[in-house]
């Protein structure tokens, strides 16, 4: 994969040249106000590089999932506004992505200058599976650039106009954030040391189905809480309650159970559960063994002994890969068990890696700082599918 400093080379230096950047800004909200700018911080290195090489640097990025149209509740204007504090300089945000606006803002900027141009996703081409769709928005994308590069690893796993198809249109290259994450989630894939101990949560399983048959080969251990441990506990026969349920992936988890039995891996479930009548009845949280749980109540955290054994179980890890919390950490009564896993982290000696928004977000908000980890990851799906061994196509694109 080219480097920026290749790409560079190969144009003479960036002085003055127009350079597309694909970031991953797509951070949580809440009333217009970014409330955890992880991905944000993670992408001003490179930026900051191209504008001190005198680069025009113009970003591309997208938030949430618009449906292909304009709609201001997914406006990158507030994603702007963090950029440039950060950046330390003035981000212009243009009001559209290729329209007069966009073009007219690029045609203004000067050497140094940042541009972010308004969500992708509201152009019907970005996401299209029609190659044709995207091509016509990635001609257009391209005609503002002399060049092009890939730094936003949470969406590598999409082929997407502004992710892929601009790629093949302009000279390329490998952001430091995609290569670093590339190089970490390496170690995690080929000869990890161990024992290798995996920490799964989250909602839902059905996502999660591809990395967990691909790990049972590798890891060592896999603590499984969030609302995704439902589906195991009720595979396993146990009442789970108003809880989280994918009733229709309970053969499958059924048959991980048993592939980790005959493969020797430890699949360590919780024996308690943090329970309440209602998803916000924080006041009336009770702890309930997980064998038991009442029908009326809704598992909304592991309990105190589960987060206990997931700590100890993480003890003497050499490599732990952690993706979704293990409650929802939002609320006080529900973040102890999300807390002593990413205790347990920071306790840990071997490589410590944290993947997916919803952890990264999980360990800032209860206090925890970037350091304390060995890597966070941006991507959420992407490093999902990356420890999966699948091909990425915002990556496979750079290879050539
Ligand atoms: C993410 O949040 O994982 C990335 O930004 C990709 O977003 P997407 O799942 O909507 O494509």
């Amino acid at each position: 994969m080219q480097t920026v400093d290749r790409l560079a080379d190969g144009l003479d230096g960036f002085e003055g040249r127009r350079v597309l950047v694909r970031s991953d800004l797509n951070v949580p909200l809440d009333r217009s106000v970014v409330t955890d700018d992880g991905r944000i911080r993670a992408s001003v290195p490179t930026i900051a590089d191209l504008r001190s090489r005198g680069a025009k640097v113009i970003v591309l990025a997208h938030l949430g999932r618009p449906n292909g149209q304009p709609d201001s509740a997914y406006s990158l204007a507030p994603v702007a506004a963090r950029l440039g504090a950060l950046l330390d300089t003035r981000v212009t945000h243009a009001p559209d992505t290729v329209g007069d606006s966009a073009r007219s803002v690029v045609e203004a900027m000067k050497n140094s200058d940042v541009v972010l141009l308004e969500n992708v996703r509201f152009n019907r081409g970005e996401t299209s599976k029609d190659d044709e769709e995207r091509a016509v928005f990635a001609d257009q994308l391209a005609e503002l650039g002399d060049a092009f590069v890939s730094d936003g690893f949470g969406v590598v796993h999409r082929k997407q106009a502004s992710v892929y198809d601009v790629a093949q249109r302009l000279p390329h290259a490998a952001g430091g954030l995609v290569l670093t994450e590339i190089a970490v989630l390496r170690r995690l894939t080929e000869n990890p040391s161990h024992p290798y101990v995996v920490v799964l949560g989250g909602s839902k399983v059905s996502d999660k189905l591809g990395v967990i048959a691909s790990l049972l080969g590798r890891a060592d251990r896999l603590l499984i809480g969030g609302g995704m441990v439902f589906t195991f506990l009720a595979a396993l026969g146990h009442e789970v309650g108003k809880s989280l349920l994918e009733d229709d992936q309970m053969d499958t988890v059924r048959g991980y159970l048993d592939q980790a039995r005959a493969a020797g891996v430890g699949i360590v479930l919780p024996t308690d559960i943090v329970v309440a009548p209602e998803f916000d009845a924080e006041s009336s949280a009770t702890v309930v063994a997980a064998d038991a749980m009442p029908a009326d109540q809704i598992g909304l955290d592991i309990g105190p002994d589960s987060a206990a054994a997931f700590a100890a179980a993480l003890g003497d890890a050499a490599t732990v890969f952690w993706n979704g919390p293990m409650g929802v950490f939002e609320k006080d009564a529900f973040a102890n068990g999300t807390r002593a896993v990413a205790e347990a982290l920071t306790q840990t000696n071997g490589l410590t890696v944290v993947g997916g928004g919803d952890s990264a977000a999980a360990v800032r908000q209860l206090g925890f700082t970037d350091g304390q980890f060995g890597h966070i990851s941006t991507g959420g799906g992407a490093s999902l599918e990356f420890l999966e061994g699948k091909s990425l196509p915002g990556i496979d694109v750079l290879e050539d």
